[in-house]
């Protein structure tokens, strides 16, 4: 990145696929490509202003690990992270929009003692929290939050493909398909909707102070058997956020 774009702290965008990302790359101007071991960051400009974009691939560790790195390497102003989810709402539909206003760990649980040849059950299972000392040095937390000015900019996006909501993200190494525990993780978490990154990367901007934001589309629902994974959503989900940028770029919203 050039000397004058340093002097603009970049938006950082993290999508996990190749179709929740390569339409944002596309969407630079002045671009380079920056490699850290398999993490590339896109270098360039939305409107003159610095973006770099990575695709993060699947999963808490490695959205974690690009996040971390995005954050040493280019001190952002904000990490986006975005892509494809599936309901736990069971009012949600394809295409629809959350604004993670709140993010929650799907995958983190406490489990009661069982004796041996007494199976298991996951609905017994107590959540715990995550160790983030900058949010709480005392506390294991096991909710964390967008940033509400990059969240309330979303919000004034015009958007055709769906409805947009503000809501609670869920994200663990996971795809549920059984309805019981799609339907007991939105009673006790409170999420509308899963994916497989967002905490990761919540969470490493929560320890080094940097605003993110979760925004997901909704891909598909076990609630609904026509609403099979459809990747064409993730299109849908970089262009609302491309809006997003260009918004939060225009008014000067995060300077
Ligand atoms: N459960 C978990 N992850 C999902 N994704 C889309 N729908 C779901 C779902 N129902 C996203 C994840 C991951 C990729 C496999 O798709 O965030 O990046």
């Amino acid at each position: 990145m050039n000397s004058e774009a340093y002097n603009q702290k970049p938006i950082v965008i993290l999508g996990p696929m190749e179709s929740e990302s390569a339409w944002l790359i596309d969407r630079l101007s002045h671009q380079t490509a920056h490699s850290i071991g398999a993490y590339i960051f896109h270098e360039g400009k939305i409107d003159g202003y610095p973006v770099v974009i990575c695709r993060c691939y699947i999963g808490v560790v490695n959205s974690a690990a690009a996040a971390t790195l995005a954050i040493q390497h280019y001190n952002p102003l904000c990490v986006i992270i975005q892509g494809t989810s599936g309901a736990h709402d069971p009012d949600l539909h394809q295409g629809d929009i959350i604004l993670g206003e709140t993010i929650v760990h799907l995958g983190r649980f406490f489990t009661p003692h069982c004796d041996k040849g007494n199976g298991s059950n996951p609905f017994r299972w107590a959540p715990q929290g995550s160790e983030i000392v900058s949010v709480d040095p005392d506390q294991f937390t096991s909710i964390l939050h967008s940033d509400s000015r990059i969240i309330n900019t979303a919000a004034t996006v015009p958007y055709s493909d769906g409805r947009v909501m503000r809501g609670t993200i869920g994200a663990a190494d996971i795809w549920n398909k059984e309805l019981d525990m799609i339907a007991h993780l939105h009673q006790i978490l409170g999420s509308d909707c899963e994916e497989m990154e967002g905490f990761g990367v919540a969470q490493v901007c929560a320890q080094f102070d940097i605003p993110c934001a979760d925004i997901r589309v909704i891909s598909n629902s076990e609630w609904h058997k026509e609403e099979e994974f459809n990747e064409k959503f993730g299109e849908s989900c970089q262009m609302f956020v491309l809006e997003t940028i260009r918004r939060l770029i225009a008014e000067k919203t995060m300077l």
